[in-house]
Protein backbone atom coordinates (compact mmCIF):
# COMPACT_ATOMS: atom_id res chain seq x y z
CA UNK A 1 0.00 0.00 0.00
CA UNK A 2 2.13 2.92 -1.37
CA UNK A 3 -0.23 5.64 -1.36
CA UNK A 4 -2.74 5.22 1.74
CA UNK A 5 -5.19 7.70 0.78
CA UNK A 6 -5.93 6.12 -2.33
CA UNK A 7 -7.48 2.82 -1.01
CA UNK A 8 -10.64 3.32 0.58
CA UNK A 9 -11.83 -0.40 1.77
CA UNK A 10 -9.58 -0.98 4.64
CA UNK A 11 -9.23 1.19 7.47
CA UNK A 12 -6.07 3.11 7.90
CA UNK A 13 -4.87 1.54 11.62
CA UNK A 14 -3.42 4.81 13.41
CA UNK A 15 -1.26 5.38 16.59
CA UNK A 16 -1.10 8.57 18.53
CA UNK A 17 1.03 8.57 21.93
CA UNK A 18 0.72 10.78 24.60
CA UNK A 19 -2.80 10.34 23.90
CA UNK A 20 -4.17 12.18 27.06
CA UNK A 21 -1.83 15.29 26.48
CA UNK A 22 -2.34 18.76 24.81
CA UNK A 23 -1.07 17.81 21.08
CA UNK A 24 -3.34 14.20 20.80
CA UNK A 25 -6.40 16.85 22.00
CA UNK A 26 -6.63 18.50 18.57
CA UNK A 27 -4.87 15.69 16.49
CA UNK A 28 -7.08 13.07 17.17
CA UNK A 29 -9.89 15.18 16.01
CA UNK A 30 -8.18 16.06 13.23
CA UNK A 31 -7.25 12.75 12.32
CA UNK A 32 -10.81 11.22 13.02
CA UNK A 33 -12.65 14.20 10.82
CA UNK A 34 -10.52 12.98 7.60
CA UNK A 35 -7.81 15.65 7.31
CA UNK A 36 -5.13 13.30 7.28
CA UNK A 37 -6.09 10.23 5.39
CA UNK A 38 -8.48 11.52 3.13
CA UNK A 39 -12.90 12.39 4.00
CA UNK A 40 -13.55 8.65 2.38
CA UNK A 41 -10.92 6.83 4.45
CA UNK A 42 -12.30 4.97 7.59
CA UNK A 43 -9.59 4.83 10.72
CA UNK A 44 -8.79 2.64 13.61
CA UNK A 45 -7.54 4.72 16.33
CA UNK A 46 -5.17 3.66 19.06
CA UNK A 47 -4.56 5.84 21.97
CA UNK A 48 -1.23 4.84 23.47
CA UNK A 49 -0.24 6.46 26.57
CA UNK A 50 1.28 5.55 30.42
CA UNK A 51 0.13 3.57 32.75
CA UNK A 52 -0.63 7.16 34.74
CA UNK A 53 -2.56 8.67 31.99
CA UNK A 54 -4.35 5.92 30.36
CA UNK A 55 -7.27 6.73 32.50
CA UNK A 56 -7.30 9.99 31.11
CA UNK A 57 -6.80 8.62 27.58
CA UNK A 58 -9.53 6.97 28.47
CA UNK A 59 -12.30 10.46 28.61
CA UNK A 60 -10.50 11.15 25.54
CA UNK A 61 -11.92 8.27 23.45
CA UNK A 62 -15.31 8.94 25.41
CA UNK A 63 -15.26 12.18 23.83
CA UNK A 64 -14.17 10.84 20.73
CA UNK A 65 -17.08 8.54 20.85
CA UNK A 66 -19.31 11.37 21.67
CA UNK A 67 -18.24 13.09 18.38
CA UNK A 68 -19.81 10.92 16.37
CA UNK A 69 -17.31 11.00 13.82
CA UNK A 70 -18.40 8.51 10.56
CA UNK A 71 -14.76 7.96 9.69
CA UNK A 72 -13.74 6.03 13.03
CA UNK A 73 -14.25 2.58 12.56
CA UNK A 74 -12.73 1.68 16.17
CA UNK A 75 -10.86 2.63 19.02
CA UNK A 76 -8.39 1.08 21.17
CA UNK A 77 -6.85 2.88 24.78
CA UNK A 78 -3.97 0.97 25.74
CA UNK A 79 -0.53 1.59 27.94
CA UNK A 80 0.57 -1.67 26.56
CA UNK A 81 3.58 -0.95 23.52
CA UNK A 82 2.94 -4.06 21.70
CA UNK A 83 -0.77 -3.67 21.48
CA UNK A 84 -0.13 -0.11 21.18
CA UNK A 85 1.76 -0.73 17.42
CA UNK A 86 -0.13 -3.40 16.15
CA UNK A 87 -0.35 -3.39 12.58
CA UNK A 88 0.00 0.06 12.40
CA UNK A 89 0.06 1.97 9.46
CA UNK A 90 0.59 5.53 10.55
CA UNK A 91 2.37 6.44 14.09
CA UNK A 92 2.26 9.96 15.53
CA UNK A 93 5.09 9.71 18.28
CA UNK A 94 3.69 12.94 20.15
CA UNK A 95 4.01 11.40 23.90
CA UNK A 96 6.96 13.07 25.76
CA UNK A 97 7.48 15.74 28.14
CA UNK A 98 7.47 19.24 26.87
CA UNK A 99 10.05 21.50 27.83
CA UNK A 100 8.81 24.58 30.21
CA UNK A 101 10.17 28.18 30.13
CA UNK A 102 14.33 28.80 29.96
CA UNK A 103 15.13 24.84 29.13
CA UNK A 104 15.81 24.10 25.62
CA UNK A 105 14.73 21.21 23.40
CA UNK A 106 17.85 19.31 23.68
CA UNK A 107 17.47 19.24 27.63
CA UNK A 108 14.45 16.85 27.09
CA UNK A 109 16.75 14.10 25.57
CA UNK A 110 17.50 12.93 29.14
CA UNK A 111 14.21 12.67 30.16
CA UNK A 112 12.56 11.53 26.55
CA UNK A 113 15.19 9.65 24.78
CA UNK A 114 14.17 6.33 26.53
CA UNK A 115 10.69 5.84 25.56
CA UNK A 116 11.83 6.16 21.68
CA UNK A 117 13.82 3.15 21.56
CA UNK A 118 11.20 1.25 23.11
CA UNK A 119 8.65 2.82 21.04
CA UNK A 120 11.16 2.05 18.01
CA UNK A 121 11.55 -1.21 19.08
CA UNK A 122 7.78 -2.24 19.20
CA UNK A 123 7.76 -0.89 15.93
CA UNK A 124 10.14 -3.02 14.68
CA UNK A 125 7.80 -5.94 15.92
CA UNK A 126 4.32 -5.15 15.50
CA UNK A 127 3.69 -2.46 12.96
CA UNK A 128 2.02 -3.06 9.30
CA UNK A 129 4.78 -3.42 5.94
CA UNK A 130 4.43 -0.25 5.11
CA UNK A 131 4.35 1.93 8.65
CA UNK A 132 5.00 5.91 8.41
CA UNK A 133 5.88 7.11 11.68
CA UNK A 134 6.44 11.38 12.22
CA UNK A 135 8.29 11.52 15.64
CA UNK A 136 6.30 14.95 17.20
CA UNK A 137 8.26 14.73 20.91
CA UNK A 138 11.36 16.63 21.80
CA UNK A 139 13.93 16.98 20.67
CA UNK A 140 11.80 15.71 17.37
CA UNK A 141 14.78 14.91 15.42
CA UNK A 142 16.93 12.89 17.51
CA UNK A 143 13.89 10.98 18.90
CA UNK A 144 13.38 10.29 15.20
CA UNK A 145 16.59 8.95 15.03
CA UNK A 146 16.86 7.22 18.03
CA UNK A 147 13.09 5.85 17.06
CA UNK A 148 14.57 4.60 14.19
CA UNK A 149 18.14 3.28 14.98
CA UNK A 150 15.89 1.13 17.46
CA UNK A 151 13.96 -0.44 14.70
CA UNK A 152 16.19 -2.05 12.26
CA UNK A 153 13.90 -3.90 10.18
CA UNK A 154 11.54 -0.71 8.94
CA UNK A 155 13.52 1.25 6.49
CA UNK A 156 14.94 3.93 7.63
CA UNK A 157 13.03 6.53 5.63
CA UNK A 158 9.84 5.73 7.29
CA UNK A 159 10.66 7.66 10.89
CA UNK A 160 10.52 11.47 9.88
CA UNK A 161 10.64 14.28 12.44
CA UNK A 162 8.01 17.64 12.59
CA UNK A 163 9.66 20.14 11.33
CA UNK A 164 6.61 21.32 9.57
CA UNK A 165 5.48 23.71 12.40
CA UNK A 166 8.58 25.64 11.61
CA UNK A 167 7.97 25.64 7.62
CA UNK A 168 4.55 27.06 8.42
CA UNK A 169 5.70 29.47 11.05
CA UNK A 170 8.09 31.29 8.24
CA UNK A 171 5.13 30.99 5.73
CA UNK A 172 2.81 32.60 7.70
CA UNK A 173 5.49 35.73 8.66
CA UNK A 174 6.44 35.39 4.68
CA UNK A 175 2.82 35.79 4.10
CA UNK A 176 2.57 38.82 6.23
CA UNK A 177 5.67 40.43 4.99
CA UNK A 178 4.99 40.07 1.18
CA UNK A 179 1.14 40.21 1.74
CA UNK A 180 0.40 37.07 -0.78
CA UNK A 181 -1.42 34.17 1.04
CA UNK A 182 0.48 31.37 1.96
CA UNK A 183 -0.67 28.64 0.00
CA UNK A 184 1.20 31.21 -2.72
CA UNK A 185 4.57 30.85 -1.39
CA UNK A 186 6.85 27.90 -2.38
CA UNK A 187 10.00 26.97 -2.03
CA UNK A 188 10.72 27.90 1.63
CA UNK A 189 12.95 25.21 3.46
CA UNK A 190 13.91 25.30 7.10
CA UNK A 191 16.94 23.14 7.52
CA UNK A 192 18.22 21.08 9.84
CA UNK A 193 17.38 20.88 13.82
CA UNK A 194 13.81 21.64 15.00
CA UNK A 195 15.69 23.88 17.62
CA UNK A 196 17.76 27.27 17.65
CA UNK A 197 20.17 26.18 15.41
CA UNK A 198 17.28 26.10 12.68
CA UNK A 199 17.60 27.38 9.18
CA UNK A 200 15.04 29.01 7.28
CA UNK A 201 16.06 29.69 3.92
CA UNK A 202 14.32 32.06 1.32
CA UNK A 203 16.43 31.75 -0.91
CA UNK A 204 14.96 29.47 -3.39
CA UNK A 205 11.31 31.33 -2.35
CA UNK A 206 9.04 31.97 -5.15
CA UNK A 207 5.40 33.62 -5.57
CA UNK A 208 3.32 32.70 -8.64
CA UNK A 209 6.68 30.74 -10.14
CA UNK A 210 8.81 33.21 -9.63
CA UNK A 211 11.54 34.75 -7.39
CA UNK A 212 10.95 36.59 -4.65
CA UNK A 213 14.26 36.49 -2.97
CA UNK A 214 15.05 39.99 -3.69
CA UNK A 215 11.95 41.97 -2.86
CA UNK A 216 12.95 40.75 1.00
CA UNK A 217 14.76 42.76 2.78
CA UNK A 218 18.58 41.40 4.09
CA UNK A 219 18.23 43.37 6.94
CA UNK A 220 14.76 41.97 7.95
CA UNK A 221 15.52 38.35 6.49
CA UNK A 222 18.98 37.80 8.85
CA UNK A 223 17.77 39.85 11.74
CA UNK A 224 14.25 39.21 12.13
CA UNK A 225 12.97 36.44 10.10
CA UNK A 226 15.24 33.86 11.26
CA UNK A 227 15.41 34.48 14.38
CA UNK A 228 11.39 34.82 15.15
CA UNK A 229 10.68 31.43 13.12
CA UNK A 230 13.69 29.87 15.21
CA UNK A 231 12.59 31.46 18.18
CA UNK A 232 8.97 30.76 18.04
CA UNK A 233 8.70 27.94 20.14
CA UNK A 234 9.69 29.63 23.03
CA UNK A 235 7.66 32.41 22.27
CA UNK A 236 4.26 30.51 22.30
CA UNK A 237 6.04 28.80 25.76
CA UNK A 238 6.42 32.60 27.53
CA UNK A 239 3.28 33.91 26.09
CA UNK A 240 0.39 31.08 26.21
CA UNK A 241 2.36 29.21 29.15
CA UNK A 242 2.52 26.19 27.50
CA UNK A 243 4.44 24.94 24.36
CA UNK A 244 2.55 25.05 21.42
CA UNK A 245 -0.48 22.56 20.89
CA UNK A 246 -3.09 23.05 18.50
CA UNK A 247 -0.45 24.62 16.02
CA UNK A 248 1.93 21.41 16.56
CA UNK A 249 -1.42 19.28 15.70
CA UNK A 250 -2.40 20.92 12.46
CA UNK A 251 1.63 20.81 11.72
CA UNK A 252 1.42 16.90 11.89
CA UNK A 253 -1.74 16.79 9.58
CA UNK A 254 0.08 19.19 7.25
CA UNK A 255 2.96 16.45 6.97
CA UNK A 256 1.35 13.32 7.24
CA UNK A 257 -1.47 13.81 4.69
CA UNK A 258 1.44 15.83 2.24
CA UNK A 259 3.40 12.47 2.77
CA UNK A 260 0.44 9.84 2.35
CA UNK A 261 -1.33 11.93 -0.72
CA UNK A 262 1.61 14.16 -2.46
CA UNK A 263 2.78 17.66 -2.42
CA UNK A 264 2.02 18.71 -5.74
CA UNK A 265 5.08 19.45 -6.75
CA UNK A 266 5.92 21.82 -3.62
CA UNK A 267 8.17 21.93 -1.51
CA UNK A 268 7.66 21.49 2.34
CA UNK A 269 10.13 20.50 5.23
CA UNK A 270 10.29 17.10 6.09
CA UNK A 271 12.99 16.12 8.73
CA UNK A 272 13.96 12.74 7.54
CA UNK A 273 17.14 10.50 7.76
CA UNK A 274 19.99 11.40 6.08
CA UNK A 275 21.36 9.56 3.30
CA UNK A 276 24.62 12.79 2.96
CA UNK A 277 22.18 14.62 1.31
CA UNK A 278 24.25 18.50 1.09
CA UNK A 279 26.65 17.13 3.16
CA UNK A 280 24.63 16.00 6.22
CA UNK A 281 25.87 12.70 7.59
CA UNK A 282 24.21 9.88 6.68
CA UNK A 283 21.35 8.68 9.71
CA UNK A 284 20.94 12.06 11.15
CA UNK A 285 17.37 13.43 10.83
CA UNK A 286 17.88 16.67 9.21
CA UNK A 287 15.11 19.29 7.78
CA UNK A 288 15.47 19.08 4.12
CA UNK A 289 13.32 20.76 1.26
CA UNK A 290 11.40 17.72 0.13
CA UNK A 291 8.67 16.73 -2.40
CA UNK A 292 6.22 14.05 -2.25
CA UNK A 293 4.68 11.75 -4.75
CA UNK A 294 2.74 8.50 -4.30
CA UNK A 295 3.80 8.26 -0.94
CA UNK A 296 7.21 8.57 -1.58
CA UNK A 297 9.35 12.06 -0.27
CA UNK A 298 11.96 12.79 -2.43
CA UNK A 299 14.67 15.77 -0.91
CA UNK A 300 15.27 18.42 -3.77
CA UNK A 301 18.28 17.48 -5.54
CA UNK A 302 20.66 19.42 -7.04
CA UNK A 303 20.67 23.34 -4.84
CA UNK A 304 23.07 25.66 -5.20
CA UNK A 305 24.59 26.01 -1.36
CA UNK A 306 25.85 29.61 -1.00
CA UNK A 307 28.32 30.14 1.83
CA UNK A 308 25.29 31.80 4.15
CA UNK A 309 23.46 28.88 3.54
CA UNK A 310 26.15 26.32 4.31
CA UNK A 311 28.00 27.93 7.52
CA UNK A 312 24.02 27.94 8.87
CA UNK A 313 23.60 24.16 7.36
CA UNK A 314 26.82 23.10 8.83
CA UNK A 315 25.53 24.58 12.12
CA UNK A 316 22.80 22.28 12.61
CA UNK A 317 24.87 19.20 11.42
CA UNK A 318 26.98 19.79 14.27
CA UNK A 319 24.44 20.52 16.65
CA UNK A 320 22.60 16.86 15.50
CA UNK A 321 25.87 15.08 15.74
CA UNK A 322 25.85 15.94 19.69
CA UNK A 323 22.71 14.89 20.07
CA UNK A 324 23.51 11.52 18.44
CA UNK A 325 26.40 11.13 20.58
CA UNK A 326 24.31 11.05 23.19
CA UNK A 327 21.43 9.43 21.98
CA UNK A 328 24.00 6.07 20.97
CA UNK A 329 24.57 6.08 24.49
CA UNK A 330 21.14 5.10 25.39
CA UNK A 331 22.18 1.33 23.02
CA UNK A 332 25.27 0.63 24.69
P1 LIG B 1 1.72 16.99 27.22
O1 LIG B 1 2.54 16.98 28.46
O2 LIG B 1 0.45 17.76 27.21
O3 LIG B 1 1.36 15.50 26.83
C1 LIG B 1 2.33 14.53 26.70
C2 LIG B 1 1.66 13.21 27.01
O4 LIG B 1 2.57 12.19 26.66
C3 LIG B 1 1.32 13.01 28.48
O5 LIG B 1 -0.06 12.70 28.61
C4 LIG B 1 2.20 11.83 28.90
O6 LIG B 1 1.58 10.98 29.85
C5 LIG B 1 2.40 11.13 27.56
N1 LIG B 1 3.54 10.24 27.51
C6 LIG B 1 4.77 10.38 28.06
N2 LIG B 1 5.53 9.30 27.83
C7 LIG B 1 4.79 8.46 27.08
C8 LIG B 1 5.01 7.16 26.54
N3 LIG B 1 6.16 6.52 26.75
N4 LIG B 1 4.01 6.58 25.85
C9 LIG B 1 2.84 7.21 25.66
N5 LIG B 1 2.56 8.43 26.17
C10 LIG B 1 3.52 9.05 26.87
O7 LIG B 1 2.69 17.45 26.03
P2 LIG B 1 2.28 18.02 24.59
O8 LIG B 1 2.05 19.49 24.69
O9 LIG B 1 1.24 17.17 24.00
O10 LIG B 1 3.70 17.84 23.83
C11 LIG B 1 4.20 16.56 23.57
C12 LIG B 1 5.61 16.66 23.00
O11 LIG B 1 5.59 17.31 21.73
C13 LIG B 1 6.59 17.45 23.85
O12 LIG B 1 7.86 16.80 23.87
C14 LIG B 1 6.70 18.78 23.11
O13 LIG B 1 7.92 19.44 23.37
C15 LIG B 1 6.64 18.29 21.69
N6 LIG B 1 6.32 19.29 20.67
C16 LIG B 1 6.96 19.17 19.47
C17 LIG B 1 6.66 20.05 18.45
C18 LIG B 1 7.35 19.95 17.12
O14 LIG B 1 7.15 20.83 16.28
N7 LIG B 1 8.16 18.95 16.85
C19 LIG B 1 5.72 21.06 18.65
C20 LIG B 1 5.08 21.15 19.88
C21 LIG B 1 5.39 20.25 20.90
C1 LIG C 1 7.52 24.28 19.35
O1 LIG C 1 8.33 24.55 18.48
O2 LIG C 1 6.54 25.00 19.58
C2 LIG C 1 7.68 23.01 20.15
O3 LIG C 1 8.83 22.35 19.80
C3 LIG C 1 7.60 23.27 21.62
C4 LIG C 1 8.86 23.92 22.14
O4 LIG C 1 9.43 23.40 23.09
O5 LIG C 1 9.25 24.95 21.61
Amino acid sequence: MDNLAAVSTEPVKVTVTGAAGNIAYSLLWRIASGDVFGAERHVDLTLLETPEHVHAAQGVAMELADSALHLVRNITVTDDQKTGFDGVNAAFLVGAKPRGKGESRADMLEANGRIFVAQGRSINESAAQDVRVLVVGNPANTNAYIASKAAPDVPAERFNALMRLDHNRGLSMLSDYLGVPASKIDSLVVWGNHSDTQFPDIEFLRVGGKSVTEQIDRGWYENEFIPRVALRGAEIIKVRGHSSAASAASAAVDHMRDWVSGTGGRWVTVAQPSTGEYGVDEGLVFGFPTTAINGRQTVVPGLDINDFQRERIDANITALRAEAAIADELFT
